[in-house]
């Protein structure tokens, strides 16, 4: 739990703009941005190749208004106005990662989502989290690499083209929390939440290609082999990891119905949605959503 006196004697990382208590959630709560300014107008990772200026914003709305209202029935959900002159900022799970009323902020690695970080960064404050900075030298990019196991106690974070090495120790600091770190080797999986997802009750969803031998082993050492959920290649490109997982339901994007009917097996409820104007700059559903409450708010299976 997280106290005013904690933050009194916080390192200087970790700002505040009162001692007020931090916000506090009765229900899972995520924080949506809409894609009012979203494009595709440069080139960061390889699902933008291609795509430049091709999604419909139109038809972005639509998708991400449907996405919006399955999450609603499941959680609550709170806004962040889009800002122009950042495109990407539709993918806002990647400006932070939160947990207790600590929000470690992003350092993103291309200049280009730089500009986000400032218009997280106000409405976090605004709301009252105590913010954990990290150093420009050592990039991280949120939720996009670091993750949390379903009990919120230990925190899995990738490096690879974006989040750094160095990064890893700085942000579990901000729980202290042990950390594991996983070395992401294939460009396609840039990210941790396209090729990996630790789910309710214990499980995790992951495709191993996307690893190295070594983390691949941390993976299989840390979940029993009945609680994994491998991910085929084809599965893994249709963004099939990128999931939001509240207790025992999942949003994720169409195009993977088998992968639907295993998880299904494993006693979760599975809604799939097209995103696909989301694929276009390299993202799904997982992306879409920044979680703000606790984990352990959501019931389990
Ligand atoms: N264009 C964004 C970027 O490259 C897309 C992020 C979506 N990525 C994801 N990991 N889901 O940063």
């Amino acid at each position: 739990m997280i106290t005013t006196s904690l933050a009194a004697s916080a390192p200087a990382a970790l700002q505040a703009s009162s001692l007020a208590p931090t916000p506090h959630f009765d229900r899972p709560t995520y924080l949506m941005c809409p894609p009012e300014f979203f494009d595709v107008d440069y080139v960061i990772n390889p699902w933008m190749a291609g795509n430049l200026h091709r999604p419909s914003r139109d038809t972005a709305f639509a998708q991400w208004r449907n996405l919006y209202t399955h999450l609603k029935r499941i959680a609550d959900v709170r806004l962040l106005h889009a800002r122009p002159g950042s495109p990407d900022m539709v993918y806002v799970a990647h400006a932070a990662i939160i947990s207790h009323g600590i929000a470690a902020l992003s350092s993103f690695a291309h200049p280009q989502r730089q500009t986000e970080e400032q218009h997280l960064r106000r409405w976090l404050q605004e709301a009252g989290f105590l913010l954990w900075e990290t150093p420009r030298e050592t990039a991280f990019e949120g939720e996009g690499d670091a993750m949390f196991d379903a009990d919120g106690r230990h925190l899995w974070i990738a490096n690879g083209s974006r989040t750094c090495l160095h990064s890893h120790r700085h942000i579990a600091d901000a729980w202290h929390t042990p950390v594991t770190s996983l070395h992401l080797v294939d460009p396609r999986f840039y990210h941790l939440d396209i090729c990996f997802a630790p789910l309710a009750d214990g499980h995790v969803l992951y495709f191993p290609a996307a690893f190295d031998g070594v983390s691949l082993a941390k993976i299989e050492a840390a979940y029993p082999a009945e609680k994994r959920i491998t991910v085929s290649e084809t599965e893994a490109t249709h963004f099939a990891c990128s999931v939001i997982n509240v207790g025992r339901n999942i949003l994720m994007g169409s195009g993977t119905v088998d992968l639907a009917a295993r998880l299904a097996d494993h006693g979760f409820d599975v809604t799939q949605l097209d995103l696909s104007e989301f694929h276009r700059g390299g993202g799904s559903a997982k992306s879409l959503a920044l979680r703000l409450s606790d984990l352990e708010l959501a019931e389990s299976l």
